[in-house]
């Protein structure tokens, strides 16, 4: 199975609604895929990916390899309930948490601040891809993961590493699960794979990403918003033997105070009187049903029904 690609160099130019049929099929039927050309600058998806790794090396690596879950699998033992991974969380929107992580540099605070930068754009540019393929307003995702009073989307990253694992079988590096939110955008490791996506009963392996692609997945969130048209399909991650794994997955996530609904454009009419369902019918039979859906939509909701054709 090859993992649909969506170019966004072509996305000005006359092969547009190619690429946008593309995207729309790879939301509806895959729930993941690769962007190529977003222009997020290769040089410092590189620093960030090295300064990371240093982090991991100097901060994380001798203490997961001294946690209970390392002792387990020592004893040979299968572990379901934990997963090989070291992680730690960045809030980057509406509000940094970055100078709180513990050890931090300056330097890899500034260069993940600039590459969060150029992520958002490409997050927004998604959402407003997305929305217009669904048929909504540009700004109907945005708007959604936002509050009431307009504070929104989250922006977050889940930094992972998943260590080397002298015994892949008896653990995952992350169990089976779909994720909560809306749009993920991963930056991975460049050399170890291990990430899996179900798709048509079977586990679609990932490869690692090359020439700075972004790989993305869509959340449970998308999948509501869209009233299933767009799905958040199960993943996980498998450990290596060999390689460690670099995962630095980016949310485009509603606030906490966000209310989210299917989009009312996207849902079958509802709560109408089936009198004026016929009356209409009546009138528009031999043309198409999706015009009279939305005609009986428009009724408000058989708020002005009337009782005179009930058959
Ligand atoms: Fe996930």
């Amino acid at each position: 199975m090859t993992i649909p690609v969506i170019d966004f160099s072509t996305l000005n130019g006359n092969k547009r609604s190619e690429t946008m049929a593309l995207l729309h099929e790879a939301c509806q039927k895959w729930g993941f895929f690769m962007i190529e050309n977003h222009d997020i600058d290769a040089r410092l998806t590189e620093k960030v990916k090295k300064l990371v790794n240093e982090y991991y090396e100097k901060n994380l690596k001798d203490g997961f390899y001294k946690s209970e879950l390392v002792k387990t699998l020592e004893k040979q033992e299968k572990t379901f309930d934990k997963d090989w991974e070291t992680t730690f969380f960045i809030w980057h929107r509406p509000k940094s948490n970055i100078k709180e992580i513990p050890n931090i540099s300056d330097e890899l605070c500034n260069t993940m601040d600039e590459y969060i930068a150029q992520l958002i754009l490409l997050a927004e540019k998604l959402s407003e891809l997305m929305s217009e393929n669904l048929g909504l307003e540009k700004t109907f995702i945005k708007k959604s993961f936002s509050s009431p009073n307009g504070i929104g989307p989250v922006m977050g990253t889940k930094v992972a590493k998943y260590p080397e694992c002298p015994n892949p079988k008896l653990v995952r590096g992350l169990r089976e699960h779909t994720d909560a939110g809306g749009i993920i955008l991963l930056l991975q490791d460049d050399k170890v794979g291990g990430l899996e996506f179900y798709k048509d009963g079977k586990w679609v392996e990932i490869p690692p990403s090359k020439n700075n692609a972004i790989f993305v997945n869509t959340g449970d969130q998308i999948e509501v918003l869209s009233n299933g048209l767009y799905k958040s399909v199960v993943h996980r991650v498998m450990p290596d033997k060999d390689g460690s794994r670099l995962s630095m997955a980016s949310f485009y996530n509603p606030i906490g105070d966000a209310i989210i609904a299917p989009a009312p454009k996207l849902l079958y009419p509802s709560h109408y009187c089936y009198g004026d369902y016929l009356n209409l019918y009546g009138k528009t039979k031999f043309g198409e049903k999706g015009p009279r859906f939305e005609a009986i939509k428009n009724m408000g909701n058989g708020h002005a029904h009337t009782n005179n054709n009930i058959v």
